[in-house]
């Protein structure tokens, strides 16, 4: 090789390092959060005596500059830059000299991103956990205005019992409880700060760490530096608790789909927000729940990514971990699309609660029922399930024949039936009978709803904390 052509090489060496390890094109969506994490830093090292009060006043001042300038458009991210940490403090010292080039003094990239990351998680958990609670009211005020409409309930999508539709409804309501619950717990493990834990080993300059941890309202500080710059549990952690609601929102889906098929009509979608064919002129079609269904699957890929780049990684930083942002930012955003979606889909969705019902009258789904009246005569359980097991084969899933069975199997056991005995038979009174603490019954649900509606309150307080610790970051932008 002449030394033109090895010159072209190195060139083309450099060229392609940089665009294979470059992360700016993803990593600029952090700048909000890497500049607050810098100003909080500098103010450490000049409360420690480590850099002066002017450094700290060129500084922030730059530092803010470059925050305006980001906003209003007029500063370009220059995707050759090796990464946002670096493009930002290269610009600082472009604009206020020596000072700049002090930021990074008892600070690594290393502690500068896991904070960033942090800053960032807790903020987007902020954002998704309001997207839930606004479904959560969704839920509750659909719920509400269904009154006693009863519904077929399944088990292995066969008919089961029937059930209240506004307890239908209303059981979504508490797994995305438990969504909001995982995201608040994983918000605590996110929000304190790695700052001081420098490269790997802690840094070697005085400095207070709660300094800047309390300027960004973390709520404390990372115990072993170590841990701190190779720790993503956090990423993984928010990744799975949007992957499971997604999960949640796909079996949502999943029925809206099912229920609205022509088999079904349980519901009527709604114009506005339902495809058509561009053939069948006459196709209403459910896009929304089947493409929140099908992102599910999408959250769960970025989960997988997340997971699987984390196995096997040995102490303490390593560039695998720049992998984590574009599977945790596509995360984010489609989960919170999807809320937003269903949220509005739910709103304008149309039950038709007279075919719901003609469907739980229809076959022997108070079978149980029978079973249970069975035993209060004092027929073993075990024993009633089988004799109404036998029943329900005999009359061929017939309503009628079910019924004049039913009857001589209760004459058979004592008493002749009553005026109310073959009630086993009607949706009505199996659902008044389960009054117990989370079942159907209309009074069991309205003390239900009532529950509801007190959990989203704590809910809208929690958000209100998550917000306000959030808030620091554009405070300390200026
Ligand atoms: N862009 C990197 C990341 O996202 C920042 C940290 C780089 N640190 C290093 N020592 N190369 O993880």
């Amino acid at each position: 090789m002449n030394s033109r052509s090895k010159r072209a090489a190195k060139a083309s060496a450099s060229e392609l390092f940089v665009s294979f390890t470059s992360s700016v094109s993803f990593d600029s969506r952090l700048w909000r959060h890497d500049i607050a994490g810098s100003v909080a830093h500098a103010r450490s090292l000049a409360d420690s005596g480590v850099i002066s009060g002017q450094d700290l006043e060129d500084i922030t001042r730059g530092l803010r500059g470059i925050a305006s300038d980001i906003r209003s458009g007029e500063f370009t991210f220059d995707p050759s830059a090796e990464d946002l940490h670096m493009h930002i403090e290269k610009a600082l010292t472009e604009r206020v000299g020596d000072a700049g080039a002090m930021l990074h003094t008892g600070r690594s990239r290393n502690d500068q991103v896991a904070l960033d990351m942090r800053l960032y998680v807790r903020e987007a958990l902020a954002d998704v956990v309001a997207e839930a609670i606004n479904l959560q009211e969704a839920i509750v005020s659909k719920a509400a205005r269904q009154g006693d409409a009863i519904m077929p309930g399944y088990t292995h999508m066969q008919h089961g019992q029937p059930v209240l539709l506004s307890h239908h409804l209303l059981s979504y309501f508490w797994k995305l409880q438990r969504d909001v619950e995982r995201m608040s717990d994983c918000y605590d493990r996110t929000n304190v700060s790695p700052l001081g834990a420098g490269a790997l080993s802690g840094t070697a300059f005085p400095v207070d760490r709660m300094l800047p941890a309390n300027m960004l309202r973390m709520k404390g500080i990372t115990e072993n530096s170590l841990d701190a710059v190779s720790d993503r549990d956090f990423v993984a952690e928010a990744a799975f608790a949007l992957s499971l609601l997604a999960i949640h929102l796909s079996s949502m889906c999943e029925e809206f789909v099912i229920w609205s098929s022509q088999e079904f009509r349980f519901v009527r979608l709604p114009e506005g927000l339902s495809g058509g064919s561009s053939m069948m002129p006459q196709k209403r079609n459910p896009d929304i729940p089947e493409l929140v269904r099908a992102k599910a699957g999408r959250a769960v890929g970025g989960l997988v990514t997340i997971l699987t780049l984390l196995k096997s990684l040995p102490l303490a930083y390593n560039r695998d971990l720049q992998e984590d942002k574009e599977s945790l930012f596509d995360v984010f955003n489609t989960v919170e699309d999807s809320l937003n979606a269903l949220t509005y889909f739910l709103t304008e969705l149309e039950f038709d609660k007279v075919r719901m019902r003609g469907s739980a009258e229809t076959g022997l789904m108070t079978a149980t029922d029978l079973a249970d009246s069975l035993a209060t005569r004092g027929v073993p359980f075990r024993e009633a399930h089988g004799i109404v097991s036998g029943l329900s084969e005999c009359s061929g899933g017939d309503a009628v024949l079910f019924r004049e069975l039913a009857l001589d199997e209760l004459a058979s056991h004592g008493e002749r039936p009553g005026p109310d005995d073959d009630d086993f038979l009607d949706a009505e009174s199996s659902v008044l009978r389960r009054t117990v603490v989370g079942g159907t019954s209309p009074e069991a649900v309205r003390a239900q709803k009532e529950n509801a509606l007190a959990t989203i309150n704590g809910n809208r307080s929690l958000l209100q904390n998550m917000r306000n610790d959030a808030s620091a970051v554009d405070e300390l932008l200026g």
